[in-house]
Parts: structure tokens; C-alpha cells; sequence
């Protein structure tokens, strides 16, 4: 039995303790494994999450230190209901990490094996996630929990007046649904992605947090498995983006609606100042197009109003908030290739150009969908003509530049650095973007997890020699 939206209390996970430090870098370590949670009221559900939350701890870091994390898989020998093997990689989304650490397709950790993986945080701040990568199998593997934020900060975001502290709030949203006896259901066979009837933010269904009579900034990310959103208040009231994927943007953008796809990250900021002390307005959730409704999933969570501010510092939003990240700077002349990328159904198979990824895993450099070296700038066209589908393109290792949607300029909510666009049915989406500062073989994939495991995922080599 489902609970009624809004009658469960907000929460949000825990922060991460380092095991230790040093001056170079702060040791973390996180154990996948199983447990049994609770999401619904007095229901037991078998769950797997890092250090056995759901979703795992937040990690905290700041520019210019090194966070060394240790991945241990000690998830059972087989998934419980699928059958499969758990091999997992994790992948630190947003991280312009090495290779070697950047949850590389193949790149498996066994049940009771272990990696260190090394975050370089040499990036702007910004809200990062963590969540497994394992090939073939990672959407299995974030819906039975593994996901989970990683905030960056630097003394630019550091010195803004903006919601700090107990005012700077996750949002992960997700959904799920579940079998008879309190386990989480798995319905995917056309790999075409699972859509619950229950929606989730930070674990918790349709949940209600108390807030004071001020601006809080929320960092939401889509960790649904295949779900979309459009997010707007139930009052209409407006509120301000501040940050996208790759972090600020040079100026707050104010709108009345977010459409959010999975893996993306907006960071927004509301202000609950006129609303009067016990009275309710709920996040919503409009709907996208393709994607599949239930009674319920047009409500996200609410805020009841608790009282007057405890704290008026921090309290607002400047009108310039950085200076424009380097890939807003891009221009279409300086890229040096143009490249396409169509996004197909062919014979139940999802594919980029034709492909999937076990026919691009072990290419050749020369026949890899693109190589460019250290420094280069190309402008990326990706198509939508899979029908009936949209899909949220993810690359790794760069920030990029949405240069234009369907020939007109990006909306306002995309002003600001991506590493995921959001490719709706029958959509042209361009992308300008500069590659480094690592070198290697880097994945390209729709964040559709069923689509990103079944078979649409491609990637790019940035300079000649593998790293
Ligand atoms: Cu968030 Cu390749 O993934
Ligand atoms: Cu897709």
C-alpha cells in the first residue's frame, strides 16, 4: 500500500567522513553492499547502497585537494531477483578524472574486490554525483540504490551570498516501483527503461520539509532510471537557476519551469519569505513528453512554512554570479571538426550512428567517432530520430556549451556549462565543447540507463596514445 504524497518527512543523506588526510588529498571509503531499507512506511525493501544508504553519503569536496575514494564491491554474488553478477564501476559524474578512473565500461570491480579511485577536483564547483557504471548492467544497478551526490566548492562559490549550510539542500529525485512482497520491481523488457508509480526525493516518497521564511538553494539531480521532469511550483511562483551540470552560471536565470532529464543537475534557488507560516505549496511535476505517468507522478514533495528565518545571512542571489565558464566562451569558429551524432533504434538495439557499444568498444583510433587532442574545440550536431524517445546525452570529461536547440537559441535554463543535454523526439541539439585536460578513451552515452545498457553508448579518444 502506497502512502498518501506528502506524509512522509524530508530528509537528506548524510555527509561523508574522511578516513583520513593529508595535505594532498582526503581518503574516503565507501562499501557497496546489500540491506534492507525502508522507502514505504513499514515496508521492507531489499536495497543495495554505498555503505548501505540509499542514496549513498554526500561527499564533500574543495578545489585543489585530491578526494581518493575506495570502492569496495561487497554486493551478493548475484542480484537477488535478475540473477546477474554485480560487477560495478563507479563513475564520479561531472569529474574531469583519468581514464583509469572514470568508471570506464569493462573497467569491473568483482564481488568482493576493491578499487581506489583519484579525483583530481581541478574543476570550477559545482554539483557532482557518483553512481555505478558497470557495462550492461547499471541500470540494475542505480535502482537498486547506487547513487549518490559529491559537491565541489571553490573560493569563487565560496565568497557568494547565496543559501549556505542547512539552507544548501540536495534534491536527488527519482522513482521506482514495487513487487507484492516489498521489493523493487524490475519490468524492462524492451530495455526501454523502468518508469515507478512512486516518487522519490533523497529516498523518501513525495515527502514534506518544513522550511523557514527564506531562500534555500536546492541542488537537484534526476537519478531516475529513465524518467523525465518538469518541475514548477504549484503556486506559480518563479525561481531562479543559479547553476547548471558544470557549475555557476555567469548570471541567475528566472523561470516558472524546469524540465529536467536523468543525470542532470540544476541548482535553483527558492524563496519562501511570503509564505505564510504553516501554509503549503508542493513542487510538481508537469510531465515530458515520452515518458510514462501514474497517478502520483505528477506530485514531487512539499514545503510547509515552519516559521521566520533563524538565520538572514546568505540570503541572496547576485545579479552576476561568476565569470562565464570557459565553455560559454566557445564560439563556433574556433571548433576545428563537426560532428554528428544520430540517435537510432535499430532492430531493438538502442544506437548512436548505427552503432552500439559492443561494435565501437575495441575500435581502431582511426575509426573511433572522434579524436581530437588536447586543446581542441569541435562543435557536436545530435539527432534525434529514434521515435517516440528522448534522450539525455551524456559525455564524459568536458563541460560543454548548449549552442543551439532546433536552430533557435538554448533556453533560459541552459545558459550555463552541461555535461548531459537533454534530446527531445525529434530534436537537433548542438554542442561546443574543448577537450582536456586528460587524454584517453572517454565514453559518450544516453543517460537513459536501460538505452546506456542496451546498446547506446559510444566514445571518443582524446590525443593519439591511450593514457
Ligand atoms: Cu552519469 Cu557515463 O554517466
Ligand atoms: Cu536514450
Amino acid at each position: 500500500k502506497l502512502p498518501r504524497p506528502y506524509t512522509v518527512p524530508f530528509t537528506v543523506p548524510p555527509v561523508l567522513t574522511p578516513v583520513r588526510s593529508d595535505a594532498t588529498a582526503d581518503y574516503f571509503q565507501l562499501t557497496q553492499q546489500a540491506f534492507v531499507g525502508e522507502i514505504l512506511p513499514g515496508v521492507r525493501t531489499p536495497l543495495w547502497g554505498y555503505n548501505g544508504q540509499v542514496p549513498g553519503p554526500t561527499i564533500k569536496a574543495r578545489a585543489g585537494k585530491q578526494t581518493v575514494v575506495r570502492q569496495i564491491n561487497a554486493l551478493p554474488a548475484t542480484h537477488p531477483v535478475l540473477g546477474y553478477v554485480p560487477w560495478t564501476s563507479t563513475h564520479l559524474h561531472g569529474m574531469p578524472s583519468k581514464p583509469q578512473y572514470d568508471g570506464y565500461a569493462g573497467d569491473n570491480s568483482m564481488p568482493g574486490q576493491w578499487k581506489d579511485y583519484v579525483y583530481p577536483n581541478n574543476t570550477t564547483a559545482r554539483t557532482l554525483w557518483y553512481h555505478d557504471h558497470g557495462v550492461h548492467h547499471t541500470a540494475e544497478n542505480v535502482y537498486m540504490g547506487l547513487a549518490a551526490q559529491y559537491h565541489l566548492t571553490d573560493a569563487v562559490e565560496a565568497a557568494l551570498p547565496i543559501p549556505k549550510g542547512r539552507y544548501d539542500v540536495p534534491m536527488i529525485l527519482g522513482d521506482v516501483a514495487f513487487a507484492a512482497d516489498g521489493s523493487l520491481l524490475w519490468d524492462d523488457n524492451t530495455h526501454s527503461g523502468v518508469y515507478g508509480d512512486v516518487v522519490l526525493v533523497n529516498g523518501r516518497p513525495w515527502p514534506t520539509m518544513q522550511v523557514e521564511q527564506r531562500k534555500y538553494r536546492f541542488r537537484v539531480l534526476n537519478a531516475s532510471i529513465a524518467r523525465g521532469y518538469k518541475l514548477a511550483l504549484s503556486n506559480g511562483q518563479p525561481f531562479q537557476v543559479i547553476a547548471t551540470d558544470g557549475g555557476l552560471m555567469a548570471a541567475p536565470q528566472q523561470v516558472t519551469e524546469l524540465t529536467i532529464g536523468m543525470a542532470e543537475r540544476y541548482e535553483v534557488v527558492i524563496d519562501f519569505a511570503a509564505l505564510p507560516v504553516g501554509q503549503r505549496i508542493q513542487l510538481v511535476n508537469r510531465g515530458v513528453k515520452n515518458a510514462v505517468d501514474f497517478d502520483n507522478t505528477n506530485k514531487v514533495m512539499q514545503f510547509q512554512a515552519s516559521g521566520p528565518a533563524t538565520d538572514t545571512t546568505n540570503n541572496t542571489v547576485p545579479p552576476v554570479l561568476a565569470s562565464p565558464h570557459e565553455a560559454m566562451t566557445l564560439t563556433p569558429s574556433m571548433a576545428k571538426a563537426t560532428k554528428k551524432l544520430r540517435l537510432q533504434r535499430v532492430n531493438e538495439l538502442w544506437t548512436i550512428n548505427g552503432e552500439t557499444w559492443d561494435d565501437v568498444e575495441r575500435s581502431d583510433y582511426e575509426r573511433i567517432f572522434s579524436h581530437p587532442e588536447v586543446g581542441d574545440v569541435e562543435l557536436w550536431e545530435i539527432e534525434n530520430r529514434s521515435g517516440g524517445w528522448f534522450h539525455p546525452v551524456h559525455v564524459h570529461l568536458v563541460d560543454f556549451q548548449v549552442l543551439s536547440r532546433n536552430g533557435r537559441p538554448a533556453p533560459a535554463q541552459e545558459r550555463g556549462p552541461k555535461d548531459v543535454v537533454y534530446v527531445g523526439e525529434n530534436e537537433t541539439v548542438q554542442i561546443l565543447m574543448r577537450f582536456g585536460p586528460e587524454h584517453g578513451r572517454y565514453m559518450i552515452h544516453c543517460h537513459n540507463l536501460s538505452h546506456e545498457d542496451h546498446d547506446m553508448m559510444t566514445q571518443f579518444q582524446v590525443g593519439v596514445h591511450d593514457a
